[in-house]
C-alpha cells in the first residue's frame, strides 16, 4: 500500500491497498463530512454512523496512508504527558477525567472490534515503564503516585520484561495493542456497508461555513454537509492550532531476534525521548517492533541516521538477526501536554478539528471519535472543556518554535535555473538532496536514482518556511508546521494544500 514516504511499515508491508465500493461522486446532501481517512476520521465516522448520522470520508491519498500505517499502535491509558503534569498544569479532577476518557476509548476500541468482527491481533497487554538511575526513579515516583490517583492500575514491578538494568519500574495492567492496518481497513469496510461514503486521492480544497449547509470544495467535485469534521493529523489553512502543536518525527524498527527474547508486553524506558517496544506476530514471523529518536521535523540534516542510532542500541541488550523495516512517522506534540478535540477555533459551531495526540494517537483517536460524536450528536461531552481547542494555557517551550525559519520567506521567482551556473551539484549522488543558493535564492535540488536533477521552489506553500530534506524518508519536510512533499514537491501530508513550486533546469548538452 502507499505511504507518506520512501520507507514501509511492518503494518503497510502486510496489507494491499484498500479498495473502495466504487461509486459516482456523490451529489446528496450528508449530516457529516469527515476529511481525513486514518484511524481518527474512520473511528469518528462509524461512531457517528452507528447513531444514524448519514457521513462522507474524504481522503486525500489512500486509506492508511498517514500515520494510522506508520504508528506502532501501542493503546494505553497513560500518556506521554504523565498524570503527574497534567495535575499540575490541569488539577487532579481533569487528571482522573483524562483517566476516565482514556478507558472510554479503549472501550470504544473493543466494541468495534466486537461490532465488526474484526482480525486486527487485539490483546491486552501489561506495560512496564522503567527508569535507569535514582533521577528516573523520583520521576517515576511521582508518575505512579499521581496515576493511581488518577485511578489507573499501576504498581511497582520487579520485572520489565526485557533484559536492561534498571532502577526501578511499574506495571500498568490491561493496556492494549493491535494491527493498525487490518482494523482501519476493517473499519473503513464497515463503514461502506452501513452506507458511508469514502473518497480516496480526494483532496478538500476549501469550505464555506457561513451558511448551512456547509460547502466543501475538493478536487473531486463540491460536497454539501451539515457539519464538518477535521481529523487530518493536523487540520489544513492557516490557524491557531498550527502555533499551539509542533511537529515531529520518530523511527521504528522491526526486527527479527536470533532467540526468543521477544517481550510479552509493551515496554518504555524514560529517557527523553523516550524508547518504545512490543512484540507482532505476522504471518508466523515474530517481529519486536522498537522505536524512539523523536525529533523536532526538519530539524535534523542526517535523519536516517536514528534508523543506526536505534539499531546501535538495541543491539547492546538483544541478539538481532535482521532489521526487517525501518520506517518513521509523524506527529504533532501539543502546546500544553493535551490534545486539541472539540469546536474548531474561528469558525461556526458545525465545524470540528482532532490534533496534537502527541505520541498517543491510538488511545486519542478514539477519544475523539467519542468526544467529537457526543458533541455532533448531542451537543455536548463531558470531555469538551478538557480538550477544547479554544483553551488558553502556558505553552511551555514553544516560543522558539513560532518564530523558526521565519526569516527565509522569499518565494524564488525565476522559474528556470541554468545548471551550468550552480556550483558544486556534481557532489549530489543519486537520492541525495540539497538546498542550494542560485542568484541569491534558495532551491531544493534532488538527484534521483538515475542520476537526474530536480529542482523546486523550497519555500513551503502553508506560510511560506524553508522545507528541509528528510533522507530517511526522501521527502521535503517543513520544520515550521510539519507538511511534508514528495521530491516533485507534491503533498505528501497538510496543513498545505498547495504544491511546491516547479522550477525547470537547464542541463548543458554532453
Ligand atoms: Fe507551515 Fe510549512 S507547514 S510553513
Amino acid at each position: 500500500m502507499e505511504r507518506d514516504g520512501a520507507r514501509i511499515s511492518l503494518w503497510q508491508a502486510d496489507m494491499p491497498g484498500y479498495v473502495p465500493v466504487s461509486r459516482d461522486f456523490p451529489l446528496e446532501l450528508f449530516d457529516v463530512a469527515i476529511i481525513g481517512g486514518g484511524i481518527t476520521g474512520l473511528a469518528t465516522a462509524v461512531q457517528l454512523q452507528k447513531n444514524g448520522k448519514k457521513c462522507v470520508v474524504v481522503e486525500k491519498s489512500t486509506i492508511g496512508f498517514g500515520s494510522t500505517g506508520g504508528t506502532t499502535a501501542h493503546f494505553n491509558t497513560f500518556f506521554d504527558t504523565t498524570y503527574d503534569q497534567v495535575q499540575k498544569d490541569f488539577g487532579k479532577e481533569n487528571a482522573w477525567l483524562l483517566h476516565e476518557a482514556a478507558i472510554e476509548a479503549l472501550n470504544t476500541l473493543e466494541s468495534n472490534i466486537r461490532d465488526y468482527n474484526i482480525a486486527c491481533d487485539f490483546e491486552y497487554k501489561d506495560a512496564y515503564l522503567f527508569a535507569k538511575d535514582k533521577k528516573q526513579a523520583e520521576e517515576l515516583d511521582r508518575i505512579v503516585k499521581a496515576s493511581q490517583e488518577a485511578g489507573l492500575r499501576i504498581a511497582y514491578s520487579g520485572d520489565i520484561l526485557i533484559d536492561r538494568p534498571f532502577e526501578k519500574a511499574a506495571l500498568i495492567e490491561q493496556q492494549a495493542q493491535f494491527h493498525p492496518v487490518r482494523y482501519v481497513y476493517a473499519l473503513a469496510n464497515a463503514f461502506e456497508k452501513g452506507g458511508g461514503v469514502i473518497l480516496q486521492g480526494c483532496m478538500m480544497e476549501s469550505f464555506d461555513d457561513d451558511e448551512l449547509p456547509i460547502t466543501v470544495k475538493t478536487s473531486s467535485g463540491v460536497i454539501h454537509s451539515r457539519q464538518l469534521v477535521f481529523a487530518t493529523h493536523i487540520p489544513p489553512g492557516l490557524n491557531i492550532l498550527h502555533f499551539r502543536c509542533a511537529p515531529y518525527r520518530s523511527y521504528v524498527l522491526a526486527v527479527k531476534l536470533k532467540n526468543d527474547a521477544y517481550p510479552g508486553g509493551l515496554v518504555y524506558d524514560m529517557d527523553v525521548p523516550y524508547h518504545y517496544y512490543r512484540t507482532q506476530r505476522i504471518g508466523g514471523q515474530q517481529y519486536l517492533v522498537f522505536g524512539g529518536e523523536d525529533h523536532k521535523t526538519g530539524h535534523d540534516e542526517d535523519a536516517y541516521s536514528h534508523f543506526g542510532n536505534l539499531e546501535t542500541y538495541l543491539g547492546t541488550h538483544f541478539d538481532l538477526e535482521e532489521v526487517s523495516y525501518r520506517w518513521s512517522s509523524q506527529f504533532y506534540e501539543p502546546g500544553d501536554g493535551l490534545a486539541y478535540i472539540g469546536r474548531f477555533p474561528g469558525h461556526s459551531e458545525n465545524v470540528f478539528v482532532a490534533t496534537g495526540f502527541g505520541g498517543d494517537g491510538m488511545p486519542y483517536s478514539h477519544m475523539a471519535a467519542k468526544l467529537l460524536g457526543d458533541l455532533i450528536l448531542h451537543g455536548q461531552s463531558r470531555y469538551e472543556k478538557l480538550f477544547d481547542p479554544g483553551r488558553i494555557k502556558p505553552i511551555a517551550g514553544f516560543s522558539s518554535f513560532v518564530s523558526e525559519n521565519a526569516d527565509v520567506i522569499k518565494e524564488f521567482i525565476a522559474k528556470r535555473i541554468s545548471i551550468e551556473k550552480v556550483e558544486n551539484l556534481d557532489e549530489l549522488a543519486p537520492g541525495e538532496a540539497r538546498i542550494i543558493r542560485y542568484k541569491g535564492e534558495q532551491i531544493a535540488v534532488y538527484r534521483n536514482d538515475s542520476g537526474i536533477l530536480m529542482a523546486i521552489d523550497p519555500v513551503c506553500t502553508h506560510a511560506r518556511c524553508i522545507v528541509q530534506w528528510n533522507n530517511a524518508e526522501k521527502t521535503w519536510d517543513c520544520p515550521c508546521h510539519g507538511a511534508r512533499y514528495t521530491v516533485e514537491g507534491e503533498i505528501l501530508t497538510g496543513p498545505a494544500t498547495r504544491k511546491l513550486g516547479e522550477i525547470e533546469m537547464d542541463v548543458p548538452a554532453e
